[in-house]
């Protein structure tokens, strides 16, 4: 098979420098300014590569929404709020969020959008989708470039893009796991030639007794940290949801989709997506150090339903066609459901908010038991 641009270059990166850890490696997949899944592509839908919950009901951004105003609310409600959304797709969920935000009028009249995006081409559809909007957007790179103030921040599945490390234990230590050229000259996994020290005692409890062989993957972008200390420092809230473990535990989750369909992640590189679970453990230890409050994990499914996702599909039924009411059904199955393909168990949520935002110590919205 004829090697990807990217795969020419990832390939005399190795001859010149040697093996490429993990971690570099899905950066450039995913990242690469010029041949990047994520800087030349948009990957959505059935012509593409995945479907998201945002482009599959209108009910999940709405949900989001919902959720967003009453959090602004908990915060005292001030007036102006940042709504940040990370890796905002084709600027689907925040559009159908400001809709359901006009239940609010104060809120949506305080909110100014900010979107942080790497890829040109989704930047393009945000534009598009949200010129037909009377709120005020921005665009960023890096969250760290949302200016200071009062912030609510979405992320739907964009941790899971975030490139990870991956180290192997072997008998004498961990090591960290690398891409070479073996000696039919194909592109294939490997172990970096020196143990990483000390690393025993940096992992979890719960990973140092991973047998030998085991994989430990863990992300070093601190956005966690960053997003906790955020909320604690200018108030506010963030909403998480992606697939993943609620514990941090030794496991390979690093996979390839393309066409929608798993395929081997050394082939074609740059052409198809890279993507690993979400270690939520992790992700709330970072912010609670950071002095936030954290919620959760809890089920999508628990999220959904604990936000009105059935009142909503009924309200949207009721004046739909049949054929309409049917694919509402099936949307709502798709989120809800806790079978292999269903999203309602596999995917998780969590909230990072400012400490006092919630009285009492009580929940977030949607998070409830
Ligand atoms: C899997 S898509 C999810 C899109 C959207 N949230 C949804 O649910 O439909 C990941 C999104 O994150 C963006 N993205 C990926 N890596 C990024 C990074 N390092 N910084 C900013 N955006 C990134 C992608 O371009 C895309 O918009």
């Amino acid at each position: 098979m004829a090697q990807s641009p990217l795969e020419i270059e990832i390939r005399k990166r190795i001859r010149l420098a040697g093996p490429m850890p993990v971690r570099q490696f899905m950066t450039l997949c995913l990242t690469h300014p010029d041949h990047g899944y994520y800087t030349t592509r948009d990957p959505f839908g059935v012509a593409g590569d995945f479907i998201t919950s945002p482009e599959m009901s209108q009910v999940f951004g709405e949900l989001v929404g919902l959720w967003a105003a009453s959090a602004w609310q908990q915060m005292g409600q001030p007036e102006n709020v940042r709504l940040v959304e990370l890796g905002p797709g084709r600027g689907t969920m925040m559009l159908d969020a400001l809709r359901a935000a006009q239940a609010v009028p104060a809120f949506r009249a305080a909110i100014v959008v900010h979107l942080v995006e790497v890829n040109p081409k989704l930047r393009e559809k945000q534009q598009q989708a949200l010129g037909t909007v009377d709120v005020p957007s921005m665009w960023h790179e890096t969250f760290e470039e949302v200016p200071d103030g009062p912030a609510i921040i979405l992320a739907n599945e964009f941790f899971d893009a975030l490139p990870i490390n991956q180290a192997i234990k072997q008998f004498n230590g961990w090591y960290e796991r690398v891409i070479e050229i073996d000696g039919n000259d194909n592109l294939t996994f490997g172990i970096a030639s020196e143990v990483i020290p000390l690393f025993d005692q940096l992992v979890p409890a719960a990973v140092r007794d991973a047998p030998v062989g085991a994989i430990y993957e863990w992300r070093t972008d601190n956005l966690a940290l960053g997003i906790g200390q955020r909320v604690v420092r200018q108030g506010g809230a963030a909403l998480i949801v992606d697939y993943g473990h609620t514990k941090s535990a030794a496991g390979e989750t690093l996979q390839a989709v393309g066409g929608h369909s798993f395929v081997d992640p050394l082939t074609s590189p740059g052409e198809v997506d890279l993507t690993a679970h979400v270690d939520f453990e992790a992700i709330l230890l970072a912010a609670e150090s950071m002095g936030a409050r954290i919620h959760g994990p809890v089920d999508q499914a628990r999220l959904l339903r604990n936000l009105g996702i059935d009142k909503r599909a009924a309200a949207l039924k009721a004046y739909a066609s049949p054929e309409k009411a049917n694919e509402i059904d099936e949307a709502c199955k798709r989120l809800l459901g806790e079978n292999r393909t269903g999203m309602g168990k596999l995917f998780k949520a969590i909230a990072i908010s400012h400490p006092d935002l919630v009285p009492n110590s009580g929940p977030m919205p949607g998070f409830e038991s």
